[in-house]
């Protein structure tokens, strides 16, 4: 048997492609080891963040590729085909961080009713919860459609829900006013979404072609477009948390705003913008949010099982949203993926479009 990766050159790109290895036999798995088949994966711009990002952040260790290519990380489904572990059967259903691949052979380790964790060398060095896998078997809430959108949307509407929580418990910085960049991006909508159902104005900032979509949504109180910035009244605080990453529209931003610019917080890289940096910007200085820290901190301070519950309780407002204003496109096999992958890339897919891929045929 053999398996598919799918890699991407690591300084192009554009440079793409599938290559085929062989499967490891189920008595060559060494102790506690799994086989699990990739069945299902969600791609929008964050996994081509975590590729912008592979270096830096060690994205590119996770699933080790040949030298000069990195596999992106994908978040989505497996079933367990083989198994070396005595308390995980075959036929296990696992959500978690995957490969773009067909198959991912696992190391086993802190296995509980709930969850598991791969406890191989090289994935050591990222944040647990890309090495965390929920044991979703029979699981209605991660199952067919409703699965789609935990894939799809729920480790972006963790950062929406953390992003939320930081800007609530500092009072949003004073600010009555909210922007958003990427207003179209699904983080940005399911941050929206809270910060309008707390009474915060919502503006969101996007491109030309996608202000019918953002308008639609019914979380947003303004939509303007990138070129239209400057006309928004610059007399009183606003906050920004920023998805796009784009350089020059945060300096218009801060210049246009200046000392009412209270809250400024990088989020995103959608438009992977690649103007050097500018200098010091007026307003609050630009810095990025990393949510570990603030998951840390409310750990600590809500107690085990404090962040779920909250967490639920905001997941069961948006899904509904979901049902609304994201279409599921389902597509299988090597081309395909290589399709929605380019096409996400080059910012062709539709917002109102969320990809489910599978590299089986
Ligand atoms: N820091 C974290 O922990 C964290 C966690 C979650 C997400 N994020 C980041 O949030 C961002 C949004 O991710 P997502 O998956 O929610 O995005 P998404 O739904 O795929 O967003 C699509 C939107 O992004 C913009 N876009 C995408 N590709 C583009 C391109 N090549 N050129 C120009 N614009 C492009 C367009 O929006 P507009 O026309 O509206 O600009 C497009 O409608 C990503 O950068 C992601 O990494 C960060």
């Amino acid at each position: 048997m053999t398996a598919t990766d799918f890699i991407v050159a690591r300084d192009d790109f554009e440079t793409c492609k599938t290559i085929t290895t062989e499967l490891p036999a189920t008595d060559t798995l060494p102790q506690d080891a799994l086989l699990v088949q990739v069945d299902r994966f969600a791609f929008s711009a964050n996994n081509i963040t975590y590729a912008v990002l592979g270096g830096e952040m060690k994205y590119w260790q996770l699933f080790p590729a040949p030298h000069g290519f990195g596999n992106i990380p994908v978040w989505g489904f497996g079933e367990v085909i083989a198994s070396k572990h005595p308390n995980v059967p075959v036929g296990e259903r696992l959500f978690g961080y995957f490969p773009m691949a067909t198959h991912l052979v696992i190391e086993a380790t802190d296995v509980s009713k709930r969850t598991l964790r791969d406890g191989a060398m090289h994935r050591q060095r990222v944040a647990p919860v890309y090495n965390a896998y929920g044991r979703v078997s029979g699981d209605p809430a991660y199952t067919g459609r409703q699965g789609d959108y935990q894939a799809l949307l729920r480790p972006l509407f963790m950062l929406s829900f953390l992003v939320d929580d930081f800007l609530a418990e500092n009072d949003d910085f004073g600010a009555r006013r909210v922007l958003l960049s990427s207003a179209s991006s699904k983080t940005a909508f399911g941050l929206a979404h809270l910060l309008h159902a707390r009474g915060r104005k919502v503006i969101g900032l996007t491109s030309s072609g996608n202000t019918g979509f953002v308008g639609s949504l019914g979380c947003y109180n303004e939509v303007v477009t990138y070129d239209r910035v400057t006309s928004l009244p610059s007399d009183a605080p606003v906050a920004f948390v920023d998805m796009a990453g784009n350089s020059a529209l945060r300096a218009a931003l801060h210049r246009h705003f200046g000392d009412q610019m209270k809250c400024s917080v990088r989020v995103g890289l959608t438009h992977r913008a690649t103007e050097p940096e500018e200098g010091e910007l007026p307003g609050a200085r630009p810095r990025w949010f990393f949510a570990p820290d603030q998951i840390r901190k409310r750990a600590n301070e809500w107690g085990p099982g404090g962040i779920e519950q909250r967490f639920g309780s905001a997941w069961s407002g948006f899904a509904p949203l979901l049902e609304r204003c994201l279409s599921v496109v389902e597509s299988r096999g090597p081309e395909a993926v290589r399709q929605v992958y380019l096409d996400t890339l080059k910012g062709r897919i539709p917002p109102e479009q969320g990809h489910m891929l599978s590299l089986l045929g």
